[in-house]
């Protein structure tokens, strides 16, 4: 059995009948089914709907996941029929539980009512899938197709007011399917149910996403690249850190990591992620210093879009270049996240309005005949945090607010040029340093500093100055989509003001964006 599928690493040893197997139909909850069984403290893998039977015997057992198809339409998604000769325990989920009703004989048609949401589903607690329940359970609901009636040899061992087979079982071949979602939390006691399926696949639970998760996505790496080399672009931000980290414990040598000094870094960002990469050993770590070019190409450049289209687009360029002096690397690594994946070609039926071209280093690069690696594809930020903490990476990265591919570009209102960069890294620095020592930077999500691209007069040392506002910007926000302004208390904004005005050269007055997204967003351009 390879050691990756579908973009997801498990060892061999780990493989022998110790890992669940879930097919996924395409419900919007099949990776939670994965994550709920990761926190049960065993390790389950998503593969694909067609799965061979063959590919599946290693399996402890197989998990069929909801979905959005109606069986009664041509062309449904399948199992491959031969997954219920192998003997293992099976458990479908909603579509799951309609698809295995449909392959082993049962009827599947579409309800007289839709359940959505809530419902009241009695359950025969003499299954072992019910063991340690109630007679009447609080479960979660989404179908309008249902079994009308279930195959030769299954028993109904759950059912409510609008479906007649909610749940089913075939014990001897441990069979066993149920309308509602046992992952979502509002399944009372959904975590009950799978707990009992492990127990009836009699897996040990003992695997957790911290050492295991690291040594099997360690030893997977080292297997899929081999002798080969492996390419990888660091952003600074914590994904590509932490993926860096993982693959150079993977593979050592073998491989490069290349850093895109724009010039439109905070400051001290550069050094941070020099000293931090070159505590590594075997690491072919390289600085490229790109700040000239970038600056060249943005001369004279006012318009947001154009910028951020420019600084995206010699960024390929310039790790283009690098990798062909490299040679002959094979795979490159990219620290996408699930929720990047499940993000990315996602829009609203594809009328969403584009606001920014966001760019991040996340895209490299389309034309380069690459293999891609993506380690850490099945977690969440909070979880790489974890992951991370454990290799060793600092905190300062670990616990990085984001920061826009784009970089200072835009947040320098107008044109960029190094005199706007310096003065704005020296605002910025201030703020970032009072906000840390006052400990509110842990309480909001994101903050900097603007350089609009106006001037005033103001007076400094008993003289006129004709100098730069600098705008603050600090916002409270969940998800970035919507966002507060955070409410800094005015004695502190008194201070930055102060100290900006007073040490850095050139600016003459402090303001603070009070701008709620929408309908600002959070960066100004
Ligand atoms: P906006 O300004 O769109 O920002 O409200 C929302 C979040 O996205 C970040 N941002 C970017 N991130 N590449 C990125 O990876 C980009 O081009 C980019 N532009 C904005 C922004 O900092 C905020 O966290």
């Amino acid at each position: 059995m390879d050691g990756q599928s579908n973009g997801r690493f498990v060892t061999k040893e780990y493989m022998t009948k110790n890992v669940i197997a879930v097919l996924d139909f395409g419900s919007q909850y099949s990776h939670l089914i994965v994550r709920r069984i990761w926190e049960l403290g065993v390790y389950a893998k998503l593969l694909p709907p067609e799965t061979p039977a063959s590919a599946l015997q290693e399996y402890a057992g197989v998990i069929l996941s909801g979905g959005p198809q109606n069986l009664s339409k041509p062309g449904a998604l399948k199992a491959d029929p031969r997954i219920y000769t192998l003997g293992l325990p099976i458990l479908g989920v909603c579509y799951g539980l309609q698809l295995i009703a449909h392959q082993l004989g049962g009827k599947v048609r579409a309800g007289k009512k839709r359940e959505y949401g809530p419902v009241h589903t009695s359950l025969a607690t003499s299954s072992a899938l019910f063991k340690n329940l109630s007679r009447s359970e609080l479960t979660w609901m989404s179908h309008g197709d249902q079994v009308v009636k279930a195959p030769r040899g299954f028993k109904v061992i759950g059912t409510s007011e609008a479906c007649g087979v909610a749940a089913m079982e075939h014990r001897k071949h441990q069979v066993y399917g149920i309308q509602f979602h046992p992952e979502v939390r509002h399944t009372k006691h959904g975590m009950k149910i799978l707990e009992n399926f492990l127990k009836i696949a009699k897996v040990r639970r003992n695997w957790s996403l911290g050492r295991d998760w690291i040594n099997a996505t360690v030893a997977a790496i080292r297997a899929k690249v081999g002798k080969s080399r492996a390419l990888l672009a660091l952003s600074g931000g914590v994904d590509s850190t932490v993926a860096a980290y993982l693959t150079h414990r993977a593979i050592g040598r073998n491989l490069s990591c290349i850093y895109v000094d724009t010039g439109l870094m905070r400051k001290g960002e550069t050094e941070q992620i020099r000293k931090t990469f070159s505590k590594l050993k075997n690491l072919d770590f390289k600085v490229v210093d790109a700040e000239r070019e970038f600056l060249k190409a943005l001369k004279g450049v006012t318009e947001p879009e154009q910028k951020r289209k420019i600084v995206g687009k010699l960024f390929i360029r310039l790790f283009e270049r690098e990798a062909k002096k490299l040679g002959d690397a094979a795979f490159l690594v990219q620290g996408t996240l699930y929720t990047d994946a499940i993000t990315s070609g996602v829009s609203v039926g594809g009328k969403a309005a584009m606001i920014k071209s966001h760019h991040n280093v996340g895209g490299l690069p389309r034309n380069l005949k690459f293999k891609l690696i993506e380690p850490l594809r099945d977690l969440y930020k909070d979880e790489v945090r974890r992951i991370g903490k454990r290799l060793g990476v600092p905190e300062e990265i670990l616990f990085r607010q984001p920061f826009p591919g784009p970089g200072l570009a835009v947040r320098i209102i107008g044109e960029v040029t190094k005199g706007k960069l310096a003065m704005l890294c020296a605002a910025d620095a201030i703020f970032r340093e009072e906000l840390a020592a006052s400990g509110w930077a842990r309480r909001v999500q994101q903050y900097f500093a603007v350089l609009p691209d106006i001037r005033s007069v103001g007076v400094q040392g008993d003289a006129r100055t004709y100098g730069h506002p600098i705008v603050l910007r600090a916002v409270t926000t969940s998800d970035f989509m919507t966002a507060d302004f955070a409410r800094i208390p005015l004695a502190m904004l008194a201070r930055i003001s102060a100290r900006i005005t007073n040490e850095v050269a050139g600016i003459n007055r402090v303001a603070y964006d009070i701008t709620s997204k929408p309908p600002g967003t959070v960066e100004w351009e």
